[in-house]
């Protein structure tokens, strides 16, 4: 082994022992969607004292926290009516009476969940 190669793997292995802990702190943290990232800069929006289990904030957010800032289901409906595919917020099995999270997941992918059973094109975030 050269100098500079010792040298190189140093730098290498210093390297990754400084990238590990920065790639794990953000792993642990889950950040909110980026549609969400100017208006949730606090997560005790979504995450509040009254609807915490057990002492856990971190628990899915009821509706209400949605709502009241989007509108409720009929709202919602007015602005997806345009689309090709049957409106996802008026639906005749569910109408209104399925929750928000149940398609729209904010710290992992978003799922349509009518796709359980069938084969819709919509672009959910
Ligand atoms: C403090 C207000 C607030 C709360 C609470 C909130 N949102 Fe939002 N949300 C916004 C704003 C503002 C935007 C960006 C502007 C827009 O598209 O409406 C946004 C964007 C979105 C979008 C993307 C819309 C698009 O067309 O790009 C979805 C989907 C969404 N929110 C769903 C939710 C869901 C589900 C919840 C509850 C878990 C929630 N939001 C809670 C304010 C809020
Ligand atoms: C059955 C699944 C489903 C449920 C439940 C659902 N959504 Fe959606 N939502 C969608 C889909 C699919 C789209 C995107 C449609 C498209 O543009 O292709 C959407 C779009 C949106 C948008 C963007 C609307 C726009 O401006 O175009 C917002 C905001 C939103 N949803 C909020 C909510 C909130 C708040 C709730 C609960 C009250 C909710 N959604 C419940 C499936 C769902
Ligand atoms: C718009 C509402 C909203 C905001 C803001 C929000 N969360 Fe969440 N959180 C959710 C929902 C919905 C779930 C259920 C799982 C999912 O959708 O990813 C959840 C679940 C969680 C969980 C349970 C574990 C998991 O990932 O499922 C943790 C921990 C968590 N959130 C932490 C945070 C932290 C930390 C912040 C601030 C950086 C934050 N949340 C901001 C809506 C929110
Ligand atoms: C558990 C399976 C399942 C899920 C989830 C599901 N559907 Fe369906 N859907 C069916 C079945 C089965 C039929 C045919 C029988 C009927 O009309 O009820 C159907 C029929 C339909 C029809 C045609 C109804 C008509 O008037 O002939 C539409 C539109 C529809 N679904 C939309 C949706 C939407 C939008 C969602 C999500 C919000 C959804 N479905 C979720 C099983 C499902």
């Amino acid at each position: 082994m050269t100098k500079t190669t010792i040298l190189a793997l140093a730098g290498a292995i210093s390297g990754l022992l400084m990238a590990a802990p920065a790639v794990s702190a953000a792993d642990a943290m889950p950040k909110v969607k980026p549609h969400h990232e100017k208006v949730l800069t606090d997560c005790g929006t979504c995450h509040t004292k009254e609807n915490a289990i057990g002492g856990n904030a971190f628990v899915v957010p009821k509706d209400e926290t949605c709502i009241a800032c989007h509108g409720d289901y009929k709202a919602l409906a007015k602005k997806t009516e345009g689309l090709d595919e049957p409106n996802p917020h008026a639906s005749h099995h569910y109408g209104a009476g399925v929750s928000c999270t149940a398609c729209h997941k904010e710290h992992e992918k978003s799922v349509v969940l009518c796709n359980d059973c069938h084969e819709f094109k919509y672009t959910i975030k």
